[in-house]
C-alpha cells in the first residue's frame, strides 16, 4: 500500500500490476466487514464523500454509498433531477459548490468524456485537497467497474486467493457494443494489464477494427505504459469463433443513449448473431462464467434464461463485489487525506 501513488482515480491506463494487487487484496479484506458485529470499520470516520451523478445509475451510486458508510464516512448524494441545474446553474458551478462544502472524495458520473479528468486538473492547480473518483464518464472510463470485474474473475478462477495473477493467459471474450462502452474500455486496461488475452466480438458498427490496438499506445499525455507485458486483443466477428476455448465471457448492453443514430438494423437479428444463450455458450467447449455489468436488456444481449441461471452468470457476484471494491478505492484515496 506504501506504493499507492494515485490521488485521483480517473482511468485504469495508469494502473500498474502492483496497483491491481493492492486493490484486490484490500477488496478481499473488506469483503466480510458487514458480517462483523459492528458491520463497519472506522477507517474513514470524519471524511466527507460526495456522490455526484449527472447520469442515471442504480448499482454504482448505491454501492459507492454503502461502501462509504461501511467505512464510517459521511456521505452526501446529489441527484441531477432535484438540483439547481433545473434553475439554470451550470454543472461546473454545481460541482464547485460541493467542493466548497469540503468534499474529501468526489465520486462523479457524467455523460461527457473527460469531465472527471478536467475536474482533477482543476483541484490540483488550485491546491484543493479533494480526490476525484470517476464513476463513469461518457464512453471513456469506468474504473471501479473494471476493478470489480477483475476481482470477480480472479475470485472465480481461485476463490481462496483472488489475485490478479489468476488472469494470466486466460482467454476472456467481450461481446457487444464495445464502441460506446466505458466498461469495455476499463476492462481492456485491467484484464490485459493482468496478462489476460481478450477477444472482442461484435458488428463493425459497434466494434471498429481500431480496437485491436486499444492498449498498444498509452493515451495522450502519458508517455509510458506502467505495465511491461500486456495481454493481447483480438477482434473476431463470428460469435462461434470468439467463444471457442474462452475461459469467461462478458456481454454488454447496447448503449442506445450514446449512439448517434440507430446503428443496428433490428434487435432480433442482433440477438441471433451476438446474443448469449445456453445454446451459444456451448461453443465455448466447457462451462464458463458469464459477466454483465448491468443494467441487463433481456432478450437482446443475453437471454432471460441465462440471466436467471446463477450457476452460469456472475451478475450477482459482480454487484456484491462492487461494494468491497469501492471500499478499497475510497480507503486508498482516503489514506492521502490530511485528517487521517
Ligand atoms: C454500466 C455503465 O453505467 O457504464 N453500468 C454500470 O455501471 N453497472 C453499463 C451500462 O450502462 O450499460
Amino acid at each position: 500500500m506504501n506504493n499507492w501513488k494515485h490521488n485521483h482515480i480517473l482511468d485504469l491506463s495508469t494502473f500498474s500490476f502492483e496497483d491491481y494487487k493492492t486493490v484486490l487484496e484490500l477488496t478481499e479484506r473488506f469483503k466480510d466487514v458487514h458480517k462483523s458485529s459492528s458491520r463497519k470499520l472506522p477507517a474513514l470516520q470524519g471524511l466527507l464523500i460526495t456522490n455526484l451523478f449527472f447520469e442515471p445509475s442504480t448499482r454504482t451510486r448505491s454501492s459507492f454509498e454503502i461502501a462509504a458508510k461501511r467505512l464510517s464516512a459521511d456521505v452526501q448524494n446529489f441527484s441531477a433531477s432535484t438540483s439547481s441545474l433545473s434553475k439554470g446553474e451550470t454543472p461546473l458551478d454545481t460541482i464547485l459548490t460541493y467542493i466548497s462544502m469540503g468534499a474529501d472524495i468526489l465520486v462523479i458520473r457524467h455523460e461527457s468524456t473527460n469531465v472527471p479528468t478536467e475536474l482533477a486538473n482543476y483541484v490540483d492547480s488550485n491546491k484543493i485537497n479533494t480526490s476525484i473518483l470517476n464513476a463513469g464518464d461518457g464512453f471513456h472510463s469506468h474504473p471501479s467497474q473494471g476493478l470489480l470485474d477483475l476481482f470477480t474473475l480472479a475470485a472465480y478462477f481461485n476463490p481462496d486467493n483472488p489475485s490478479p495473477d489468476n488472469l494470466l493467459n486466460k482467454k476472456i471474450t467481450i461481446v457487444g457494443d464495445i464502441l460506446h462502452s466505458r466498461v469495455a474500455r476499463s476492462n481492456l486496461w485491467a484484464l490485459t494489464g493482468c496478462g489476460a488475452n481478450i477477444t472482442l466480438c461484435g458488428p463493425k458498427s459497434l466494434l471498429p477494427n481500431e480496437f485491436g490496438d486499444f492498449v498498444l499506445s498509452p493515451p495522450p499525455g502519458q508517455s509510458v505504459d506502467p505495465i511491461q507485458t500486456r495481454g493481447s486483443i483480438y477482434i473476431e466477428r463470428s460469435l462461434e469463433k470468439a467463444l471457442r476455448n474462452a475461459d469467461a465471457v462478458m456481454t454488454l448492453r447496447l448503449q442506445k443513449e450514446r449512439m448517434k443514430q440507430n446503428m443496428l438494423t433490428d434487435l432480433d437479428t442482433y440477438h441471433q448473431k451476438y446474443g448469449l444463450t445456453h445454446q451459444s455458450l456451448k461453443w465455448c467447449g466447457k462451462k464458463v462464467p458469464v459477466l454483465h455489468p448491468g443494467p441487463v436488456n433481456r432478450g437482446i444481449e443475453i437471454s432471460s434464461q441465462l440471466v436467471e441461471d446463477n450457476s452460469i452468470n456472475l451478475i450477482s457476484n459482480q454487484v456484491e463485489n462492487g461494494i468491497p471494491t469501492r471500499m478499497a478505492l475510497l480507503y486508498l484515496l482516503g489514506l492521502n487525506k490530511k485528517s487521517l
